[in-house]
């Protein structure tokens, strides 16, 4: 395993999209860790991607009957890592006690796949412990794959003043620069600002201009969200980000959306007009330097409106947070 951060490893890690598991295994990188992923009548699971026999990857063998069974010599894991069969066995042997898989955590929620290598904290979790809201729509989007550091990663998405920029004509108008003064509070862990009104010419692809009031949460270091409400309608909407941080320099993120408007419209448009923000976002996020958020706070220049950037990299800090991170 390439990180030791406590923090990391209790968190739940988005992995895959639930859609791309189909009926066979399918090997993943947890912070480094060798991951087999895998689905049975009862469920997903997730093993350590070895088996313990003679250390081939359980991902190269097949699920069959809700058992892994491993490509090499045909040992059979069911669900919870416990072996059930050795076929080389003869009648008067018995399978040793040690012949099990190591199982982690592994969840569903969200149209995401989530795995976490520690003891998750029950109940905490935005996207797998809060159901979707009744009368909302949700979509998953991504996986997006960023030649940039898991953090900054956070940082970008929390960023409000760049929209006029990077995404000028859509998020925002380079007319309308200036951001209010908001503050950053904590409620029980959870990073929250004040609500920030932002001028956007076209927020959702469909050429319908908005004054959007954006409040930003930070619930751990690799998962956040924004709620936006129109200032004039009853329209909300929250987009999650969840990241997985791969190596110093390289991050896979996953989205998920929630609104209470358009709901008759295909998920394509909104799925397109994501993609397009990430590509803007693209060319800013992978030519940062230095390639790792400076949680020292002096190490760039911060303004007001960047209060919520400052408040995640105090909390990185204190959360022990070092990878993706200097
Ligand atoms: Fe897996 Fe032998 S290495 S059964
Ligand atoms: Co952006």
């Amino acid at each position: 395993m390439l990180v030791r951060d406590m923090a990391l490893l209790k968190e739940w890690h988005p992995v895959m999209r639930s859609d791309a598991l189909g009926d066979q295994p399918v090997a993943v990188d947890v912070l480094g860790e060798k991951v087999v992923v895998f689905r049975t009548s009862n469920g997903v699971h997730a093993f350590k991607d070895l088996c313990i026999h003679r250390g081939v990857p359980l991902s190269l063998g097949r699920v069959d009957g809700d058992e892994l069974v491993c490509a090499y010599h045909g040992w059979r894991y069911n669900g919870c890592g416990q072996c059930t069969r050795i076929p080389s066995l003869s009648a008067s042997q018995s399978i040793p006690s040690k012949a099990h898989a190591f199982a982690y955590e592994c969840k569903e929620a969200r149209g995401i796949l989530w795995v976490s290598l520690g003891e998750p904290e029950e109940g905490r979790h935005p996207l797998i412990d809060q159901p979707l809201e009744s009368g909302h729509k949700e979509i998953a989007m991504g996986p997006y794959t960023l030649q940039a550091a898991g953090p900054r990663v956070i940082e970008n998405f929390l960023d409000v003043s760049h929209f006029m920029f990077v995404h000028e004509g859509l998020l925002g108008d380079s007319a309308f620069p200036e951001i209010e003064d908001y503050h950053v509070h904590e409620v029980n862990g959870v990073l929250r600002s004040d609500e920030i009104v932002v001028y956007q010419p076209d927020p959702d692809g469909t050429g319908r201009g908005v004054y959007s009031h954006y409040v930003y949460e930070v619930f751990s270091p690799f998962c956040a969200a924004f709620t936006k409400r129109s200032r004039d309608s009853s329209e909300f909407m929250r987009l999650y980000l969840a990241v997985l941080p791969e190596a110093n320099n390289m991050s896979t993120a996953f989205m998920v959306s929630e609104r209470n408007y358009m709901l008759d419209e295909a998920d394509e448009l909104f799925i397109r007009f994501q993609d397009k923000l990430i590509e803007q976002d693209r060319l800013m996020l992978e030519n940062q330097k230095p390639e790792l958020l400076p949680l020292d706070l002096q190490a760039e220049l911060h303004l007001k409106c960047d209060r919520i950037s400052i408040a995640y990299r105090k909390k990185l800090r204190e959360w022990g947070v070092t990878f993706g991170t200097e």
